[in-house]
């Protein structure tokens, strides 16, 4: 009888003590899930690394049922060191995981920007027919060629993994490509040329882009250059990427090189440009004669876009920063955060080719709280001001047939972020210089950025604005025209005010303030 009694206490209190346990464990965790990626100006729907420094986006690939996400990474400080490829994972480009670090610097240098490309038919012999090996095509930054003055101190090199991503092997014939005295000589951008049945190399060597072939990913050859005399030049090209895409509403297929480029951008220091032209295979022509750009806000560089993508969509993605002042933003575990993923698109409005950037439709499986739109009505020489409920986590949508008005997002703190649409100039423009912190940086703030909107049509456009703690993607007409901006305001944005300076009264249709979900839970 004891020993039963004695027995069964001793069980009870054993199920006790664990039960206790597993909810003491539950509490610990709930309570590190509540705080995980909270502090100030933490990005809740961006891709921002757990900690430390990031920039450009890299080994942009979808394989075996995932997207990658490998980034330029210094995980030792929060500012630019020795480059790594970080590394995450997703199923959908909007919900993260994030994975231990891809590659590290080795004896040939650092490891600069680059992509990634499925070895389907094997042509490396790294891995099999039936296991195709995800292979990596970077850049070798050599610190000390660099400091000992030398011209030669960027070279191009692959990795291969067997296992999706989990660990890498360096190939150990690197460099697969030398260097002749090309002082910026980066970012190679790979993928296979269906015309050639070969694969081709996107590379940039200071001023313009040359353009490689390789039959194995190992032997390459250069086939052709593009670029001295085209486009803007006020910095060095960087981050090449290239592919085709339909003409909406046509049968019409163009190419689209994008070229980021540092400085030059059109609103100071770095931005990505376009151009419009044919691949014949081995050479990029065009007939573009004036400077394109993918994003007029000063936060959008580096951006490439997947290789791979099962829906044949071309998807991009972009380091929300600029050299400007990237090193100086006021975080403090990490610094930066990638743009909404976006998709691409091309579109000949008025005889000129746009590239329209729209963010993917999974991000719409974000957003939360969706109510009735309201309609109503800006009076001549008027204000209107509504609530912004959800803070500096919001999407803020609405249509109009008469973009011609300001907006202003503001705080009880006094800050306040302004956008100016402008139909009638056919321009637009926002002014971060008093939305909150600016004085980390003198090249932060400057005045206004101007938006130049061409062939915005006639008729009804949606104004899709994502606030993310400290970002602003300004999307007018799906797409067609796109500001990206940081900001660092002292407290969240809580009140939005219209402002009609014109004779007219000026309908605004379908207005909703909607909380985006954190990607982080
Ligand atoms: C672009 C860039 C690339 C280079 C990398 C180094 O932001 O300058 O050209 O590979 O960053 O981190």
């Amino acid at each position: 009888m004891l020993k039963i009694f004695t027995s069964t206490t001793f069980f009870s209190f054993l199920m006790c003590f664990i039960s206790c346990k597993e909810k003491e464990a539950k509490v610990e965790v709930k309570k590190s899930i509540t705080n995980y990626c909270m502090e100030e100006y933490r990005p809740q729907f961006h891709f921002t690394p757990e900690e430390k420094w990031m920039n450009d986006p890299n080994g942009l690939v979808y394989h075996d049922g995932v997207y990658h996400l490998f980034y330029q990474y210094y995980p030792g400080d929060i500012v630019w060191g020795p480059m790594h490829w970080g590394h995450a994972i997703s199923k959908d480009m909007v919900r993260w995981e994030h994975k231990p670090i891809a590659l590290f610097p080795d004896e040939n240098g650092f490891i600069f920007s680059g992509s990634a490309v499925v070895d389907i038919n094997n042509t490396s012999g790294f891995g099999s027919d039936e296991a195709p090996a995800l292979v990596a095509i970077f850049t070798y930054h050599n610190m000390e060629g660099e400091q000992a003055g030398r011209s030669d101190f960027q070279t191009q090199g692959i990795a291969y993994s067997l296992d999706n991503g989990d660990s890498w092997i360096k190939y150990e014939g690197n460099p697969v490509i030398g260097n002749d005295g090309i002082k910026d000589f980066r970012d190679p951008k790979v993928f296979w040329n269906e015309k050639e049945n070969i694969w081709t190399m996107l590379l940039v060597a200071g001023d313009h882009l040359q353009i490689w072939d390789s039959p194995n990913l190992k032997e390459w050859e250069q086939v052709s250059e593009f670029g001295k005399d085209n486009g803007a030049h006020g910095g060095v090209w960087e981050c090449p990427d290239m592919f085709k895409l339909k003409v909406a509403g046509t049968d019409e297929e163009k190419w689209v090189l994008l070229i980021s480029i540092n400085p030059g951008a059109p609103n100071g220091g770095s931005g990505t440009q376009y151009f419009i032209g044919d691949f014949d295979g081995k050479t990029f022509t065009t007939e573009q004669t004036e400077s394109k750009w993918v994003d007029y806000g000063r936060d959008n560089y580096a951006g490439v876009t997947y290789n791979n993508v099962p829906s044949g969509d071309r998807i991009f993605i972009g380091w929300m920063s600029n050299w400007d002042y990237a090193r100086d933003t006021p975080t403090k575990k990490w610094r930066s955060a990638m743009t909404i993923p976006r998709k691409l698109s091309l579109e000949k409005n008025d005889g000129s080719y746009e590239l329209i950037n729209y963010p993917l439709h999974q991000v719409d499986g974000l957003v939360k709280n969706k109510v009735a739109g309201k309609d109503f009505v800006l009076h001549p020489h008027s204000e209107k001001k509504l609530l912004i409920e959800h803070g500096n986590q919001s999407e803020l949508i609405f249509k109009t047939a008469d973009p011609n008005f300001s907006l202003t997002m503001a705080n009880i703190q006094g800050d306040s972020l302004f956008v100016r649409l402008n139909k009638a100039d056919k321009s637009a423009l926002m002014n971060r210089s008093k939305a909150g912190k600016t004085g980390f940086s003198e090249k932060f703030a400057l005045g206004n950025q101007q938006m130049p909107m061409p062939n915005l049509p006639d008729g009804e456009i949606e104004i899709r604005i994502l606030l993310d703690k400290s970002s602003i993607e300004l999307f007018v007409n799906k797409g067609q025209y796109v500001m990206t901006n940081q900001v660092f305001p002292k407290s969240d944005f809580t009140e939005l005010v219209f402002k009609n300076n014109t004779e007219r009264a000026i309908g605004v249709m379908d207005f909703t303030e909607n909380l985006v979900e954190r990607i982080w839970e």
